[in-house]
């Protein structure tokens, strides 16, 4: 019996992305395994959603290195030694707020993924759901999605791996969008993780 792809998890807010890896991992869907959960805020409820499951988790946070005047390479390279010590066949970075530089990359070449909720070359960064909102509020799209990707030093822009759309319609309010684009991202998270962990 070959042990089950190890996968590390960074997060930076309420881990609902990193809860549907959970639950397809217990429901039987996904054959993976949660080695660990890193987040940059001692306040990410995903910590929570871990550790109520016995998953190792970290506080890693960014401040105490621009604090000391230490480089944003110095913070990398000590969080991808904390990673490492997982020995991760796949990092997934599931509303990890952070740039990450060639000194976390080069670590894990080709097993970094981030989940981004648009679709590919459409609002990269932050409020990408808002942005695409007001997008089509102007009349600019009509519809918008989420995409995996693997993960390079510009943001949001690596090889995607999995896409989905989600539809935009008149009467949705932002946070009509919001919870559909999250639901679409839950989906496409697992599906990511199985063709990658399988295709291996
Ligand atoms: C997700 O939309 C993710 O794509 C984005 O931030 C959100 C994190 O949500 N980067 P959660 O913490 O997984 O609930």
């Amino acid at each position: 019996m070959t042990e089950e792809p190890r996968l590390v998890v960074l997060i930076s807010g309420d881990g609902s992305n990193l809860q549907a890896i959970i639950d397809a991992v217990r429901a039987g869907k996904l054959a993976a395994q949660i080695v660990a959960v890193i987040s940059n805020r001692r306040a990410a409820f995903g910590l929570t959603r871990a550790q109520q499951i016995g998953i190792p988790t970290h506080h890693f946070p960014l401040k105490p290195y621009r604090d000391e005047g230490r480089s944003r390479q110095a913070y990398d390279a000590h969080l991808a030694d904390l990673v490492a010590a997982y020995a991760p066949d796949l990092v997934v970075l599931a509303g990890w707020m952070h740039l990450l530089s060639p000194a976390f990359l080069d670590r894990f070449p080709g097993r970094v993924f981030n989940l981004h909720p648009a679709l590919p070359g459409q609002f990269a960064g932050v409020h990408a759901i808002q942005r695409a909102y007001e997008a089509f509020q102007r009349g600019e799209i009509d519809h918008t999605g989420v995409m995996v990707h693997r993960v390079i030093p510009e943001m949001d822009a690596g090889p995607v791996v999995a896409t989905a759309e989600a539809p935009i319609y008149p009467e949705d309010t932002l946070a009509d969008l919001e919870a559909r684009v999250h639901a679409t991202e839950h989906r496409l998270l697992v599906e990511a993780i199985r063709d990658v962990t399988s295709n291996e």
